[in-house]
């Protein structure tokens, strides 16, 4: 469709600038950091090399894309042949199902996932895709594909990072007929493995549960994670990982991939009938159906795809670099940065208050949580329309008289006189039909006709597809900010679709809902960051439900779960960080117990601390509790986080021991190779059987340089040196087998190069 909203592309120079600091967190020698894409036309072999990686594809006989390779970085001088397609097996599996294709047109007899199924306007379903040109582009290809007798054209993206090796893919299909065409499936890449015995890594989880890492064998038939939701989903995340053999944390082959797509998504992983695996990933086909009219386009999201040989600590190293490098937005204040700045540590009212805010209430707090040295201060949920609890006022964003009289202005200036910026909760596609919205705009929400709308948490979603909708979202929030001095929202997302229904569309058109509201939610997000160019914005959907690379190209951070229990979260954010940098890991250090949300067992403050320091650092404790003692220790640890914050949120983080499993220890490590410096982690549930802390054995350090060690929590074992060289570290490692016992400890220190 023309006028779509196209994802922002960064200029040529700037990725130079971000590949720099690529080549300091990852990857150690810069001779690596050269991008290469080249066509053999002789052969008619497409190559990209980046990082440690190669990735090659070509046109075969038939001329079919078909790919040739994915892994380790090949010699500059290796030749490919050009691609021959696999034979057939008996008279069941063609030739054609056997082949790795680039983007398989569901036709020809394919019983294998396709990457396109199209229904045109006659009733013919058949369509098989051939190359037809290529251009080469800053970073890559853009390769078009035609079917062999009708006018639908498929251009596939290629673009290869320089450090990474990270290949972004996407294709764009259009119509060039005179008749509509439906699209019923389209995938943004497919990924082929030649056959071998491998484990699928993938995350799963549900509400308050998020992040859990699953590993199985890759066994014949399809292995589908997805979401028919509208939204990512906490169930659900759409990252996967293939390691050769079994799963290892520092060694071996890993495959892996993130799709950038905050809609309904779906990533299938097939071991076909020749041992041979695919990874195919697009919109969800269920209930999928996209008109596209005569000269119109589809652009799919990006499916990013990369390659490892350090295990999955390697993958996530990577995976982590490129995130902070290409896929995090850029504020006013870092627009030609390599990074984005280190989160500022925040205080959030809701553990504290619920929806009990009021002007007195959140100052009183606001004291409390600048004395503890706090950068920002977020009034969660309560503040505007009629809210009470959940019951109303979703929709009705003016302030409430009751609780804020004179407005958030004096909150806000309160606030800033503190020392600190403020940031404000919204739920901007949500209304509950307690509301002033929903009673004048009824017709807003998804919905059928006739039917019951479905409540979840007592409200419903806006279809975000309709454009006013779209534009009563911008302007709300537009108003907003520029009303109030905001530095920052916590943009919340309570409940998945139900009758996903849009009735001023033609009802054959209707399911395009599934494409354009998450374009119109990646449009408003991006024109509002442009008309605010110092906002900063969370992604939360009652914690970790909307986690993914499409909405953090517009989001600075996320909201992992809405579990804030110390111990809980160590799992969690384990899992969360084999898809997603610590940099956008919020974790909020709450009340314990706590009965809001499953924070059931009672752990000291400086665990609950060390545990959320591995993240980006905030309070969400009622602090005006907090006695004397614990203030101090949050306030000492809070200045010792800053101190080393951009190494734990922007270094090489490597999993030492993980808590998965039930693991009695677990501990973790971040390295920032350009500032020698490094910080460990280390937590113990409960010792058991006076087994002692196992020896921690450091890695990615310089073996040859002196690094003198700082406690940040904790003390050494005697006999610990405190200044050694990075091989001691790493080979004779770190004893804490008689100081480091007991239920539910935690300690934290550092490493500076001399
Ligand atoms: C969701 C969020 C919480 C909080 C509440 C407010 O559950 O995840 O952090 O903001 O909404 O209603």
């Amino acid at each position: 469709m023309m006028g779509r909203f196209q994802f922002p592309r960064r200029e040529p120079l700037q990725m130079k600038a971000f590949s720099f600091a690529l080549a300091l967190l990852v990857v150690p020698t810069l001779a690596l950091a050269q991008n290469a894409s080249r066509f053999d036309s002789g052969a008619k072999v497409f190559r990209l090399d980046g990082g440690a990686s190669s990735y090659a594809f070509g046109v075969n006989g038939r001329g079919e894309l078909q790919q040739l390779y994915w892994g380790g970085r090949l010699d500059a001088n290796d030749k490919f042949p050009q691609a021959r397609p696999k034979p057939g097996w008996a008279s069941f599996d063609t030739s054609y199902n056997n082949t790795p294709q680039e983007y398989a047109g569901w036709g020809a007899g394919l019983f294998v996932e396709p990457a396109l199924k199209v229904t045109f306007a006659d009733g013919n379903r058949d369509l098989v895709l051939h190359y037809e040109s290529h251009t080469s582009t800053a970073n890559g290809f853009d390769v078009v594909l035609k079917d062999i007798a009708r006018p639908i054209f498929v251009t596939l993206h290629y673009a290869m990072d320089a450090e990474s090796g990270i290949l972004g893919r996407s294709a764009t299909i259009e119509n060039r007929g005179a008749n509509s065409v439906t699209v019923e499936q389209a995938a943004a890449a497919a990924w082929a493995l030649p056959a071998g015995q491998y484990t699928l890594n993938y995350l799963t989880g549900r509400w308050a549960g998020e992040w859990t890492l699953n590993q199985e064998e890759v066994r014949h038939g399809a292995r589908v994670i997805e979401s028919r939701r509208g939204s990512t989903g906490h169930q659900s995340n759409p990252w996967f990982a293939i390691q050769e053999g079994p799963s290892n944390e520092n060694h071996g082959s890993v495959w892996f991939g993130a799709l950038a797509w905050s809609g309904s998504w779906r990533i299938t992983v097939e071991k076909d009938q020749l041992d041979a695996v695919r990874v195919t990933g697009g919109y969800n086909p269920f209930d999928f159906g996209y008109v596209l009219k005569a000269g119109e386009k589809l652009e799919t999201p990006v499916f990013y795809g990369g390659y490892s040989r350090e295990g999955l600590g390697g993958a996530s190293r990577i995976l982590h670099a490129y995130e902070i490098a290409h896929i995090l937005p850029r504020t006013a204040a870092t627009a030609n940065q390599t990074a984005p700045k280190p989160r500022p540590v925040i205080y959030n009212s809701w553990e504290a208050t619920e929806f009990r805010v009021n002007e007195a209430g959140q100052m009183a707090l606001a004291e409390k949580a600048a004395a503890l040295g706090i950068d920002r201060f977020v009034m969660d949920d309560g503040w505007f329309g009629q809210r009470k609890d959940d019951h109303a006022g979703l929709g009705d964003w003016y302030v409430n008289k009751e609780k804020f009289p004179n407005g958030l202005k004096p909150l806000i200036d309160k606030v800033h006189t503190l020392g600190m910026d403020f940031g404000l909760w919204v739920e901007p596609e949500m209304v509950n039909p307690d509301s002033d919205l929903f009673r004048a705009h009824p017709d807003w929400v998804l919905h059928f006709p006739g039917r019951p709308e479905t409540e979840q948490r007592n409200q419903l979603v806006l279809n975000l597809a309709r454009t006013d909708v779209r534009d009563y979202i911008l302007g709300f929030l537009d108003k907003l900010v520029s009303e109030n001095d905001i530095a920052f929202l916590k943009w919340d997302y309570n409940r998945n679709w139900s009758e996903p229904g849009w009735d001023q569309l033609p009802a054959a058109e209707q399911k395009k809902v599934y494409v354009s509201f998450t374009d119109n939610l990646y449009w408003i997000l991006s024109e509002l960051r442009k008309k605010h160019p110092k906002l900063e914005i969370e992604s939360c959907s009652g914690g970790g439900g909307r986690v993914d690379l499409g909405i953090l190209r517009y989001t600075d951070e996320v909201w992992p779960s809405d579990n804030t229990d110390p111990f809980d979260r160590l799992t969690q954010q384990d899992g969360f960080t084999y898809a997603y940098t610590p940099q956008v890991m919020m974790a909020w250090v709450t009340d314990s117990p706590h009965d809001l949300e499953h924070q059931i067992r009672v752990t000291s403050i400086p665990y609950r601390m060390l545990s959320s320091m591995q993240g980006s650092l905030g309070i969400g404790a009622d602090i005006a509790k907090w006695t004397p003692e614990d203030a101090a220790t949050a306030k000492r640890l809070i200045a010792a986080y800053h101190q080393v914050q951009p190494t734990i949120v922007q270094g090489a983080l490597y999993r030492l021991i993980s808590p998965r499993d039930g693991s009695e220890f677990s501990a973790t490590q971040t390295v920032r190779a350009d500032k020698g410096q490094s910080v460990v982690f280390a937590f113990i549930h409960s010792t058991q059987e006076g087994r002692g802390f196992p020896t921690l054995k450091l890695q990615g350090l310089d073996p040859a340089a002196e690094y003198s060690l700082s406690w940040i929590e904790g003390k050494a074992q005697p006999g610990t040196p405190t200044v050694a060289s990075g091989a001691w570290w790493m080979n004779h490692g770190i004893d804490f087998s008689d100081s480091f016992r007991g239920d539910f400890q935690a300690m934290a220190f550092r490493l500076d190069k001399k």
